[in-house]
């Protein structure tokens, strides 16, 4: 066995229920990435009861959803194949409408097709990435109302934008007073057009941000994304709900001036001990972490010493500490925060759920 991914199920669950009870709002269940990592069926299973919509990456995603729930599933991207179209109308699947080309796209196929597309439209108010420029669309509204008013060929069922920097409140504000008047323009009055904006920070940082839902994934983990959110983090309840567990292979003594791992990094300051973990970089530990990471063994902080192997990474450990092979450490999680763990890797946590590769296995607790 490699390492372990645990995942606290219950914890999941009582977290989005958390979101949901201080959002007041529905909730859009964002569980691409096989949910960051964590397993896309059990993750979506978890929170079924709790959420009102699924949100994923691609169409893929989407039908491994659909096997296990009826719920409605947003696909974030554009759809630019007509078999995957057709899945679509066959599964029930919203599909996002973020430029002319995915518009003319879906336009044409619904004509031929003779049904209407769910689908959510895609605003940028400022992150340059996916969506209609808003700018564009105020300064001539009509160029796409007048292409999307056939109910006979899309179902409007969304409308949504995105926040790239949501840390810097003036920035993210003018993003909500642009999407108001975005809003404003299109006029839709029917309960059925889900208005949605903020992701886990947006969330937590713009009430005003709320609209009819909140499109939510890394919140859902319970991991503070920097160590000032640890207070609002207790204050609401929100809990880490998982943690990357890897065991002790071997255990050997190093003298003093003796390298550990490729091209020998990492040397022996004073006679030492050395623990191999059988976790490495094609496991999810990042190749970063090499002589600057650290894991957990009973509390006490081990250093990753030399450089992180495809499947072992060597940590150094204390000398007054007791190891033997067998026994597990935490890579990151309750008792070793893995938003610290990112910041030493020079990356966020985000990337380091999704880094879990498939060979780790997936407990759930
Ligand atoms: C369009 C969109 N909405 C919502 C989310 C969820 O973001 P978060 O995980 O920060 O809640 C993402 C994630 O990257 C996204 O791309």
């Amino acid at each position: 066995m490699t390492a372990q991914l645990l995942v606290d199920l219950k914890c999941i669950y009582s977290n989005a229920k958390l979101i949901k009870s201080f959002t007041k709002r529905k909730l859009i269940a964002v569980l691409k990435a096989n949910s960051y990592g964590h397993g896309i069926v059990p993750i979506s299973q978890s929170v079924e009861e709790v959420a009102d919509f699924f949100a994923v990456a691609n169409v893929d995603e989407a039908l491994i959803i659909r096997s296990v729930s009826n719920k409605p599933i947003l696909i974030l991207a554009p759809v630019f194949s007509s078999e995957e179209l057709r899945i679509c109308y066959e599964s029930n699947f919203h599909i996002t409408i973020s430029n002319f080309s995915s518009l003319n796209f879906a336009l044409n196929f619904a004509r031929k097709e003779k049904k209407p597309l769910k689908v959510h439209l895609k605003f940028d108010t400022g992150m340059n990435r996916l969506g209609f420029k808003a700018r564009d669309f105020l300064d001539n509204p009509s160029s796409l109302i007048d292409k999307i008013k056939n109910p006979k060929l899309l179902e409007v069922r969304g409308v949504y934008t995105h926040f790239p920097f949501p840390e810097n409140t003036s920035f993210s504000l003018k993003q909500i007073d642009i999407f108001k008047s975005v809003l404003e323009k299109l006029n839709f009055t029917s309960p059925n057009v889900l208005i949605h904006a903020a992701n886990s920070m947006a969330t937590l940082n713009f009430p005003e941000a709320h609209f009819d839902a909140v499109r939510v994934g890394f919140l859902l983990y319970g991991v503070p994304p920097s160590k000032k959110w640890l207070q609002k983090f207790k204050k609401l309840g929100l809990k880490r709900a998982s943690s990357l567990k890897a065991q002790i292979i071997e255990v050997k003594p190093l003298a003093r001036g003796e390298g550990v791992s490729y091209d020998l990094t990492w040397k022996a300051p004073i006679n030492s001990k050395v623990a191999v973990l059988e976790i490495g970089y094609a496991d999810g530990i990042l190749r970063s972490l090499s002589n600057k990471g650290w894991v957990k063994l009973k509390g006490r902080e081990c250093k990753i010493i030399g450089n992180v192997c495809m499947d072992y990474t060597c940590v150094l450990i204390p000398p007054e500490l007791e190891v033997e092979v067998g026994e597990w450490v935490e890579v990151w999680g309750e008792n070793n925060p893995l938003e610290e763990i990112a910041l030493a890797a020079k990356t966020i946590p985000y990337e380091l759920m999704t880094a879990i590769s498939d060979r780790v296995e997936r407990r759930y607790i």
